[in-house]
Formats: structure tokens, C-alpha cells, sequence
């Protein structure tokens, strides 16, 4: 048996659930307002528009609440920026060449792919919080309706991408959200920064 260190508390782990699963359930009904014609058929997933409208407010809450609550844990993560994550970004992660793969610079707990994301998804988090309470409880000028929606959009390309690279494409990372801990070998080698810095 490998030895497993932990890369995640369970407290972080029901805060990304709440995070990704309210993210998912706005995503799916917000597509479905957005394009009433051709995806208004999402809402009925939903129960239909009403329910997908009650859906959608409420769920707003749950992902602003998680969102401001995994604010702490990523962060400082995504801030602290070396020429190590400027190297890897240079270099697209490994993803476009097996042999630049071999090369990678040694990454923290997370990579800069991560951090870019991250930022972004707190950033556009925000932004989407905000003027989504406007939509629903004041009379937003048509500028809160466009933020909301520019915010929507840049979740609909990040989330699938994050998804997939937390799964398929990067086996044993979907462990840290649901057990928590990973294999010391496999984070020597994805996270070496990191594993230095705890020195498991
Ligand atoms: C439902 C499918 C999802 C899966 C399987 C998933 C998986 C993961 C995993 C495994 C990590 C930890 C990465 C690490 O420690 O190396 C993570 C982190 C993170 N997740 Fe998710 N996630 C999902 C959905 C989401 C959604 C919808 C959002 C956005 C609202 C999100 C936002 C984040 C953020 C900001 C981080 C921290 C930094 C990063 O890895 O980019 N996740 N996720």
C-alpha cells in the first residue's frame, strides 16, 4: 500500500461540493433562461422555469456562500507566483508535447494552470454574486445584465476544462476531492514545492 499524505480537509471537500454542484445547477438553468429557444429544455430538468428560477436564486446563494468560504484555502495558493509557474505556463503545462512533459518545472501545491483558474473563477465568482443579487432584488441597468452574462460565459468554458482535467486527464486527482488524500509518490511528482514545504 502506497504511503498517502493529505492534500485536502473535509471541510474544504464540502465547501467544493456545495461550490461545484450549485455552479453546475446555475449553469444549467442560467443556459436555459439565456437561450430560451434552442436550450430552454434544460429548465424542464428542473421541473420547468418556475422551479428552475427558484433553482437558480437560491442556488446563487449556496455558490456565493461557498465561494466567499473557499476564498482562505485558495488564495494565498493562487497568489503565490514564481518563474517555476511562468516556466510551466511557457511551456502550456506539459499538455502539447510528451517530451516538454518530462521537463516541467517543479510545482507547489497547486500548478499555474490552477492559479490562473482560480483567480479567475473568484474574480468572475464575484462579479456573477453580485450582480445576479442585483437582478433578482433591485432594477439592474442593462451593464449588471451584461456582467452577469459575460461572467456566465467564462464559467461555461472554465468549469468543463477544470472538470476534465480533474478527471480523465489527470488520473488520481479526483481523490483529493472525495477521500482527500493522495499517493506521497504521485505528489513528489505533481507537487514537489508543496511536499517540500510540508516535508512529508
Ligand atoms: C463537479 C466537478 C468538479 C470536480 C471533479 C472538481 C475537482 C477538483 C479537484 C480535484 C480540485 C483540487 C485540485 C488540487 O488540489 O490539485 C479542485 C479545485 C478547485 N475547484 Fe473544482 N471540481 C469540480 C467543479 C468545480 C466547479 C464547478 C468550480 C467553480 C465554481 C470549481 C472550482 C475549483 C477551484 C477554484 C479549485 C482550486 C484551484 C484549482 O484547482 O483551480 N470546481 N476541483
Amino acid at each position: 500500500m502506497a504511503k498517502m499524505i493529505q492534500k485536502s480537509t473535509a471541510f474544504e471537500r464540502i465547501v467544493h461540493w456545495l461550490l461545484a454542484l450549485s455552479c453546475l445547477a446555475l449553469l444549467l438553468t442560467g443556459l436555459g433562461f439565456l437561450y430560451k429557444d434552442s436550450l430552454g429544455w434544460l429548465n424542464t430538468l428542473f421541473g420547468g422555469v418556475h422551479a428552475a428560477r427558484l433553482v437558480h436564486n437560491w442556488g446563487g446563494i449556496v455558490f456565493a456562500v461557498s465561494l466567499v468560504l473557499s476564498l482562505g484555502t485558495w488564495v494565498p495558493e493562487c497568489l503565490k507566483w514564481s518563474s517555476d509557474d511562468s516556466k510551466w505556463l511557457g511551456m502550456a503545462g506539459g499538455y502539447l508535447s510528451k517530451e516538454k512533459a518530462k521537463e516541467l518545472p517543479p510545482q507547489g501545491k497547486i500548478n499555474a494552470g490552477q492559479k490562473i483558474a482560480g483567480i479567475m473563477v473568484f474574480v468572475s465568482g464575484i462579479l456573477i454574486s453580485v450582480s445576479g443579487l442585483i437582478i433578482w432584488l433591485a432594477t439592474p441597468t442593462p451593464v449588471w445584465v451584461l456582467i452577469h452574462n459575460v461572467c456566465a460565459l467564462i464559467f461555461s468554458v472554465i468549469v468543463p476544462v477544470h472538470i476534465y482535467l480533474a478527471t480523465a486527464a489527470n488520473p488520481g486527482t479526483f481523490r483529493i476531492m472525495t477521500r482527500g488524500d493522495v499517493p506521497l509518490y504521485w505528489a513528489k511528482k505533481k507537487h514537489p514545492k508543496w511536499v517540500k514545504e510540508i516535508g512529508a
